[in-house]
């Protein structure tokens, strides 16, 4: 990749404005809690592992920052985790990181640690999980590979790619292996209102890696499953619960919805930091309500502008995880993955 949507900087955190793309490829620095709060509520950076590990990295940056300042405690990590993680309600792995920063937080303070210890601590807990995400991406990649036969052509929603994961990406790391394998796919990448992560987001990626990318509107998705032109689809999540329901991007589930009455299989992919284990059904997920901006219409119109939706299990012909292929009865297999 000639590009990473976050990186260290010499004071912080930089991160690639997400929000610009595909007109413009600028990069900002955050050094601060709330500087980091805003890039994620904005989606400057977004997609559920990108999120986690912003929040992560944004947490250690501006601890040493607090550090330097005089005012570093455990206290003032615990707090600074908590305010990050009120960023976005829906994907977990923002707590799933959160949740280690703040384990490494209380250990060091349980050892008694100096500030300028938990700093590093702070930092080397940060660049680990990012580092897992890396790992965990990479071996989605090769499992859903295998799922992608020569010529296939593949359906995906929002962006759940390298620019949602600081790695090879999720749903979108099937198609970059299976493209490294020379399988010659091409991919059909849903708009997906109202903020266009596949129109500016999956095609500004794909493209720049050389995979043939067709973008369609939302509403084209059925009539090319009819016309016989999709062979599965494939997205990523945002949490995924015990029994097996999935939320992501608004549009998913109509999308599996219409893989159904198609004969399309519906994959989803996403590593560990993706599932939650305290969760039962998807009706217990928050769902993110975005403003009515985002949505322009008519002068005095109301707008419902949900950010994403819960696909049920039973739509879902698979999901494919860091470690192997989930398959039906889900909540079965969700139990053993949780417990391994
Ligand atoms: O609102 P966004 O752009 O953060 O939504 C992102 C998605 O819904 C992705 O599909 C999901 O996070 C999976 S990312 C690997």
């Amino acid at each position: 990749m000639t590009y990473s949507p976050i990186d260290w900087s010499p004071g912080g955190v930089r991160v690639l404005d997400q929000t610009l793309l595909p007109d413009e490829e600028r990069y900002i620095d955050l050094s601060t809690i709330d500087e980091m709060v805003e890039a994620i509520r904005m989606l400057r950076v977004r997609g559920a592992p990108l999120i986690g590990v912003s929040a992560a990295m944004g947490l250690a940056a501006a601890a040493a920052r607090a550090h330097d300042n005089g005012d570093l405690s455990p206290e003032w990590a615990i707090a600074a985790a908590d305010t990050l993680e009120g960023s976005r309600p829906t994907a977990v792995d923002l707590r799933w990181a959160l949740d280690r920063m703040r384990r490494k937080t209380r250990d060091a303070a349980g050892h008694g640690s100096d500030g300028s210890t938990l700093v590093d601590v702070l930092r080397d807990e940060a660049q680990r999980i990012w580092d897992i995400e890396v790992g965990m991406c990479r071996s989605i990649g090769e499992h859903a590979a295998t799922l992608i036969q020569p010529g296939f052509t593949v359906m995906t929603h929002c962006n759940a790619g390298a620019l949602a994961t600081g790695a090879l990406g999720t749903a979108l790391a099937g198609i970059y292996v299976a493209h490294e394998k020379g399988k010659g796919i091409d991919v059909v990448a849903n708009e997906t209102r109202p903020l266009r992560q596949g129109a500016r987001l999956t095609a500004w990626e794909l493209t720049k890696a050389g995979i043939a990318t067709r973008v369609i509107v939302d509403g084209a998705a059925g009539s090319l499953m009819a016309k016989g032109e999709i062979d599965m689809v494939i997205t990523g999540a945002d949490r995924i619960v015990m029994n097996g329901d999935a939320a992501n991007k608004i549009g998913t589930y109509q999308l599996a919805v219409l893989a159904r009455a198609h004969g399309i299989p519906f994959y989803i992919a996403a590593p560990r930091s993706t599932f939650d284990f305290r969760l039962d059904t998807g009706s217990e997920i928050p769902i993110e309500e975005r403003s009515a901006d985002e949505l322009p219409t008519a002068p005095g119109a109301q707008v419902y502008n949900p950010a994403f939706d819960v696909t049920p299990a039973e739509l879902i012909t698979a999901i494919v995880t860091d470690d192997g292929i989930l398959r039906p009865p889900l909540d079965e297999a969700i139990r053993e993955f949780a417990d391994r």
